[in-house]
């Protein structure tokens, strides 16, 4: 491994304390001195606070000869914060080593201006380790719309619910738990019409002890029905969008006109495979139970698939045991 990597590793496990959440991405900044050793660490910490590399700056009262080694391209862009890239060219940095280019048009373009200002820059350094780290947050920057996970819960036999429509519950509270915890990665939590009139969701992040963690997803109603005055969805501490459209590509595209970068859509059947077939889901979670419930209630419907040589292909990205269940994680191709 070499010196840029291993500190690179480091700014990367200092970017994981970073919110997942949120309009921006998870950024860590190491400052290294001509010995490579590490004289300053910073890391963002949310949208509206310092960005990584000015958080590490603010460390070290010279910064004057000192390399960078950044997870993300160095922004050019002035948002709630100044550029990094115009805070490092005024700190007097000589070098910039950063892992994976910033696909945002917005703010892309750093690496260009450091350059301009006679600063030595370096790119793609552990690349593949910071593209896993955000895959979410680079995937919906590069197709700017939310990057999109589909859960449902299915007997072994692959079935959502029985044949009167229930469905709770299908899985043990081992998943379940693992269900909330999921939900909180998440900006929005995504049901169709159907299932808040057939479950009435509170949909909201709870603990173990039924506790709500700090971070509540916003849930988001599609379909064009409306949701009851009553429902449980109506006093969600995070509020409520609804929707009155089964527009999935329109309905994306505001989401992500409104900050939202992660989106976990918790069905039903009718929501979730429409998504699959408009080929809107970026990863798959299935939680499957040793269950049988045969009868017509399918996880996944029609997916406009006739033949073979169409199915779709995904590579298996999580594979656990949940008490009795199964949880498996699965992107496209
Ligand atoms: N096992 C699980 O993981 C799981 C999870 C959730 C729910 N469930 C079960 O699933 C059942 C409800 O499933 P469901 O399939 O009837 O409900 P759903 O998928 O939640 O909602 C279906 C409705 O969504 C609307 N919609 C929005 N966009 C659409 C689009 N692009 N294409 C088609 N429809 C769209 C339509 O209603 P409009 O007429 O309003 O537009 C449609 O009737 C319940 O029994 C529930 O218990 C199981």
């Amino acid at each position: 491994m070499t010196d840029y990597e291993r500190q690179m590793r480091r700014a990367l496990s200092l970017a994981s304390r970073g919110p997942a959440t949120g309009v921006n991405p998870q950024v860590g900044c190491v400052l290294v001195d001509e010995t490579g050793k590490i004289v300053a660490e910073g890391w963002h910490r949310g949208a509206g606070t310092a960005h990584a590399e000015v958080d590490a700056l603010s460390k070290v009262t010279d910064a004057r000869g000192l390399t960078a080694i950044v997870t993300l391209e160095p922004c050019n862009h002035t948002g709630r914060t100044g550029p990094c890239s115009v805070a490092l060219i005024e700190a007097g940095v000589s070098r910039v080593v950063y892992s994976v280019s910033d696909p945002n048009p917005q703010a892309g373009g750093g690496a260009e201006r450091l350059r301009a200002a006679g600063i030595a820059v370096e790119g793609g350094v552990l690349a593949d380790d910071t593209e896993q780290l955000l895959h979410p947050w680079l995937t919906a920057v590069r197709h700017g719309r939310p990057f999109v996970t589909v859960k449902w819960a299915s007997s072994l036999d692959g079935r959502a619910a029985a044949a009167d429509g229930t469905s709770q519950w299908i899985t043990g509270t081992a998943a379940r738990q693992h269900v909330h915890e999921r939900r909180a990665l998440a900006d929005a939590i995504v049901v169709g019409t159907g299932t808040v009139l057939d479950d009435d969701p509170s949909l909201t992040a709870r603990g173990d002890a039924g506790e709500l963690m700090e971070h509540q997803p916003i849930p988001v109603v599609i379909g064009e029905r409306a949701v009851p005055e009553g429902a449980s969805l109506r006093s969600h501490p995070a509020g409520l969008i609804e929707t009155a459209s089964r527009d999935l590509g329109a309905v994306l595209k505001d989401l992500y006109e409104r900050d939202i970068r992660r989106v976990f859509v918790e069905g039903g059947p009718t929501l979730a495979s429409a998504f699959l077939a408009a080929d809107l889901a970026d990863e798959v979670l299935v939680y499957l139970a040793p269950t049988l419930i045969g009868g017509p209630r399918l996880a996944v419907t029609d997916l406009g698939i006739t033949t073979i040589a169409d199915q779709r292909r995904l590579t298996i990205t999580g594979l656990d045991r949940l008490g009795d269940d199964i949880v498996i994680t699965a992107r496209s191709v």
